[in-house]
Formats: C-alpha cells, structure tokens, sequence
C-alpha cells in the first residue's frame, strides 16, 4: 500500500513529539515534514528538540535529519507536499482557529489535537470507538471552507477518556447523572518532573477549564448530525472536579453515575466485556483489541502499571460497585498523551484514511 505522506505542525512540542514516535514504523502514514514555530524553522528536527526531547524512546532516525519548517509562513508549501497534517500547536485559541483553516483552505486536511476548533459546530470531535458516525459532517464544513479535499476533525480532551468511553455502551439504560474526579498526569501540562519539580509531593486542585471541558466534550461526542452541523446531546448531566497529580502519565478518573433502568453490575461488566467500535471492527493499526479492560483485582487499575495496555490505546476500569447516593461508582484510567493526545489523532487519521474522507493526492 502506498503510505499517505503526513505533517506534523507542532512537531517539536510534547504531543509533537509523540506524534513523531508514533509516524516511526507506521504501516500506513509517512512521516514527511515536521514544522513548528520561526523560533525553530530552518534547523534539523534533531538540533530543535535535543534539549528537550521528552520521550523515553531515542529520536527515530528518520525524523533527525528532516529540516523543520515554518508553520505559519510555509502553509501553501507545506500543503502541497503532503496528503494530510496532525496539528498540536501551543498558541493563541484565535491563531490556532485561523491556522487550521488556512491547512483546510489549502486542500489539506488537519486532524487536529488543538481544543481552538473542538466546538465549531461542523467541525467532528470524535473518539473514533464512540461517534465515527459524525464525520458525515464533513461535506457541510467543507461547502462552508469552499474546499474539496480540506476540512478539519479534532480529538477531544484528554481528561474525558478514563470516564466517556466507559459509560458509552452504558447509555442504553439511561446515563441520567454523572460525577467525575480526574486525577491527571503533569505531561498533560506538557511537564515532566525535572521541568516541574514543584509537582514532586504535590497536588494542584485546579486544571484552568479542564473541569467545562470535562462536562461539556462528551455531550458533542453524544450529540446528532443534523442539517450540516452537530447538535448536542441534552443529557446526561456531568458534574467534574479535576484535579493535577504527581504522575509523570496517565489519567485517572473516579466516577459515580445514575441510569433510568438501572443495570446489574454483571449486565455493565459484561457491555464492557463486549463492546467494539468501528476502528476494531476495520483493524486500523493503533485500534487496541479490546477497547475497554476490565480489572478484578481490588487495587486496579493503576497509572504506573496500566496506562500502556494496548500501546497505551485502551481504556483500563475497576472497583465497580454500588454507591450509597450514585447507583454505582468505578475507576477508570487512560494514557493522557497516547489514547488522550497524541495517539487518538492517530487512530482518528487512520478511520478517516479508511472511510475515505483522507485520500492520496
Ligand atoms: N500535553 C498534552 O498531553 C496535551 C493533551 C491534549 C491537548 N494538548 C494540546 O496540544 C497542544 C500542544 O501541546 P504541547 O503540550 O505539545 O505544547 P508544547 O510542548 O508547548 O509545544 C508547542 C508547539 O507549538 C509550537 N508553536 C508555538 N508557537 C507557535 C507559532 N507561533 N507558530 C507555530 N508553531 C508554534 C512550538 O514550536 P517551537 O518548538 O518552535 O516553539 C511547539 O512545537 C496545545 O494546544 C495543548 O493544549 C496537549
């Protein structure tokens, strides 16, 4: 198969990087330019990141060499050399808005990890497991931009995968009420702990508009294509506090829920047990096996040991029990950067590429 030549624009930051570590040996996606800010433009990717590079794994030998470009002054170039860009930009909300619309405008599509464009109302935000259905958007938001092949799909936020796709095959029965705790990782900050040693032994009870975005992404996820746009679901209604911890990776979510028809427990474990999406359903290559992984053990799951099941893809959950004031109460954990940034985009290109919204040019 040909592979779809790919941008990366925000290479050089964080979720950047792990862009790049996960272009390395893709089966369908060349890695073909990296670009960030004028700051970094005309150096090797290698000379850009040595001093920062975050990753546990080396730089991939085919990224060091790769010139970095500039995303804002070489948007015609950079579109003209590829088939489709991830963008991961740290900028204004505004700039970021008006920089993926000039990559759509340009004919190339942006599969973007940037919240700037999450509630444009035909613009997709999907968890390609939960709502592949609302890429049907597409073809209104790209008689919106005057384009034939561009458009942008964004992935939502990193704090609501280790609660969303759980109660997804719950909803069913009536998700009616939701409380959620996230415990989240500092690289959702874009930190590790020698560039935030404030975090060791420490707890910041605010993550500023993580907790909106918490209540408010899953409802899009939820909601309908309607008249070339997506409406959002009225319900269930979320409550979320969200609070930064000092674990290097992985989100860790508390939850309490109420249904209309109340299941058994034995009824929610085993629509976990069952549940596939569409990207296990077509094979794509990041698609874990089974999506959401149910532990028995008392004291799981755990950031450390589990946020990389599956090439940190899958949803780890545990402690279901009932509630005295909720109907039941579980946990829930998910890698922040790989399933929550870095590595969502990546599946979400890859359904995109599969249901042919993506095409070589
Ligand atoms: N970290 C996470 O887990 C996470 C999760 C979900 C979403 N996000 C979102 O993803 C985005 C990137 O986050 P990050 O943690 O990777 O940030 P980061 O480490 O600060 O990296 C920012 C990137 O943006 C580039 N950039 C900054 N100003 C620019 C400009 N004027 N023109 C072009 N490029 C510019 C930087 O290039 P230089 O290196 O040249 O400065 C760098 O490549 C943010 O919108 C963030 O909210 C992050």
């Amino acid at each position: 198969m040909e592979k779809f030549k790919v941008g990366i624009i925000g290479g050089t930051g964080m979720v950047g990087q792990r862009f790049v570590t996960l272009m390395e040996n893709h089966p369908w996606f060349q890695l073909t330019v990296i670009a960030a800010s004028a700051r970094s433009a005309g150096q090797t990717y290698e000379q850009a990141v040595s001093r920062r590079w975050a990753m546990t794994k080396p730089i991939p030998e085919e990224a060091k060499s790769i010139v970095v470009m500039d995303a804002q002054a070489d948007v015609e170039k950079i579109a003209g050399m590829v088939d489709f860009v991830f963008c991961a930009v740290d900028m204004k909300k505004e700039e970021i808005r008006a920089l993926e619309e000039q990559y759509a405008k340009a004919e190339c599509p942006v599969v973007s990890n940037n919240s700037a464009h999450r509630w444009t109302e035909d613009v997709p935000m999907v968890v390609p497991e939960m709502n592949p259905e609302h890429l049907e958007v597409i073809p209104s938001q790209r008689k919106r931009l005057g384009t034939k092949r561009g458009f942008i799909a964004v992935k939502s936020n990193c704090s609501i995968q280790g609660y969303a796709p759980a109660l997804h095959p719950l909803m069913k029965y009536g998700v009616e009420k939701v409380l959620v705790c996230t415990y989240q990782a500092i690289s959702g900050a874009g930190k590790t702990f020698e560039r935030w040693p404030e975090m060791v032994d420490n707890l910041i009870p605010y993550i500023g508009g993580e907790e909106e975005k918490s209540e408010q992404e899953p409802l899009k996820i939820w909601g309908r294509v309607e008249n070339g746009v997506i409406v959002k679901a009225e319900g269930p209604s979320i409550t979320a506090q969200c609070l930064r911890v000092p674990v290097s990776d992985g989100h860790t979510a508390a939850t309490f829920v109420s249904f209309r028809n109340k299941p058994s427990m034995e009824e929610i474990k085993e629509c976990w047990a069952q549940f596939q999406g569409r990207p296990q359903q077509l094979k794509l290559p990041s698609a874990p096996k089974q999506f959401l992984h149910y532990f028995e053990e008392p004291d799981r799951p755990q950031a450390k040991l589990d946020r990389d099941l599956e090439g940190g893809m899958a949803i780890s959950l545990g402690r279901l029990r009932p509630d005295t004031q909720y109907d039941y109460k579980f946990i829930g954990l998910a890698h922040n950067t790989l399933r929550g940034a870095a590595g969502g985009a990546v599946l979400l290109a890859e359904l995109l590429c599969a249901e042919g919204y993506i095409d070589h040019k």
